[in-house]
């Protein structure tokens, strides 16, 4: 899509009725807030035949219900409750449902971050051709499955749905997570959070905020140390809060989000390298919208790819290509947010934002302060492939802990 816009423009006409656009105002108008530009039909085989799902969900007043019915737990407000358990690397388990999925200690995962990989492989084609998805529904009961997206309708959905029926039985945890709050809210409106609701969100959690995160992480890693200079600078800031006990470990969140050069190296890592690497469609609504001089009509698909305007020299400059933490320091923040589409826009952003935030902020400055970190193959280079995520391969390190390599 980068080297389409570079060749043809601001506005790129992808299919007879889709268009992919980096014009800034265009952006605004369809991922703005208020925004009428539903979810196009894309979407339609995330959900399947599932009532509801916060990600999928294409009709404004059922997701906004939803949305309205949840996003408390998702506040920053709720999540320093939380934040004792997101040192933990299986932080999605502990927050969501209280229970370390022990990919870790085991040094392997139980085959969902394959499943997950596979459905994603699957869903982002068969989103172009929706009908495949309902011929495979339809056909099923004949020859199986032949999709790999169904696995996110199949075995992840299984997965969280054991762990809310366990939850049910168990009754309580011993700290407070997603789960149980998802329950408060269940009981004071079990008509708008039935289990299915509470299912789908567990699902979406798992999926959404899995791999996005890792994504991200992986990309601030190796930005630090493809180029020593940020991570010297980041060392620095690091070492004089320590001196002067603005940081201490297990690091706060609140130390973390004050620390401007640690937040400027995530921004940017977000910048260059957006977890979603495809357009986020949406349908133009009634009446059309007008895009520089082009008009488009009504029913049209129009998305923007973050991947090509966070790299627009027209907003970031000539250094666009180039990682520059600096950047975020200099220029208003809040402005060049606005041309962030990391995390999507509007209502329709993400809800696990903070979580993320949170993860990346408190893992990143603990790593650096106990690691020296070195690529083991630094003449390799990442390899990446865009399945609607953009997943890193063969970012394979030696980390050395500090207090060793000082003797
Ligand atoms: C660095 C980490 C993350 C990135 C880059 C990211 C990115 C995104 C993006 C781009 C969207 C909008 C998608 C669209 O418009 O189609 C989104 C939505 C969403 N994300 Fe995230 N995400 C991250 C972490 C998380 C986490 C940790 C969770 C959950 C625990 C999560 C759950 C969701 C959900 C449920 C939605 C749909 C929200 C709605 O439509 O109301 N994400 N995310």
């Amino acid at each position: 899509m980068q080297k389409l816009h570079g060749k043809y423009g601001k506005t790129v006409r992808t299919a007879p009725d889709e268009i992919s656009t980096a014009d800034t105002a265009a952006i605004h108008q369809i991922y703005g807030p208020g925004s009428r530009f539903i979810k196009s039909d894309w979407y339609s085989v995330w959900q399947g035949v599932q009532k509801t799902d916060l990600f999928a969900e294409r009709n404004i007043a059922v997701h906004s219900n939803l949305r309205r019915n949840i996003s408390r737990m998702y506040a920053m407000s709720s999540l320093t409750v939380l934040e004792k358990w997101l040192l933990a690397f299986d932080v999605i388990g502990e927050v969501s449902f209280s229970k370390r999925f022990g990919y870790l200690e085991a040094g392997q995962d139980d085959g969902t971050l394959r499943r997950i990989e596979i459905a994603l492989q699957s869903l982002a084609w068969v989103g172009q051709l929706p009908w495949v998805f309902w011929l495979d529904h339809y056909l099923a009961p004949y020859i199986g499955h032949q999709l790999g997206l169904v696995l996110r309708h199949g075995t992840i959905r299984n997965f969280a749905a054991r762990e809310v029926e366990a939850r049910k039985l168990r009754g309580g945890t011993e700290h407070s997570d997603i789960l149980g709050q998802l329950f408060e809210v269940q009981k004071e409106k079990p008509d708008q959070l039935p289990d299915h609701a509470i299912i789908s969100v567990a699902t979406a959690n798992v999926f959404a905020g899995s791999d996005t995160t890792a994504i991200t992480l992986r990309a601030i890693v190796y930005n630090l140390v493809t180029h020593p200079e940020c991570l010297a600078k980041l060392e620095k800031e690091i070492e004089e809060r320590k001196a002067d006990g603005r940081l201490e470990f297990p690091i706060r969140y609140a130390q973390a989000s004050d620390m401007p050069y640690l937040q400027a190296v995530i921004s940017e890592s977000l910048r260059l390298h957006p977890a979603v690497g495809m357009a986020l469609p949406r349908v133009v609504p009634a009446g059309g919208m007008t895009i520089g001089k082009d008009f488009i009509p009504a029913g049209t698909i129009v998305g923007a790819n973050a991947w090509v305007v966070h790299r627009d020299p027209e907003i970031w400059g000539s250094d666009a290509e180039a990682f520059r933490p600096e950047r975020w320091l200099k220029g208003s923040k809040g402005e060049m947010e606005k041309y962030s589409l990391a995390f999507g826009g509007g209502a329709r952003s993400c809800i696990g934002k903070n979580i993320s935030m949170m993860e990346m902020s408190k893992l990143i400055p603990t790593l650096v302060d106990q690691f020296s970190m070195r690529l083991t193959h630094p003449e390799k280079g990442l390899t990446q492939e865009c399945r609607w995520f953009v997943k890193q391969e063969g970012l394979i390190m030696n980390m050395y802990p500090k207090s060793k390599s000082a003797q």
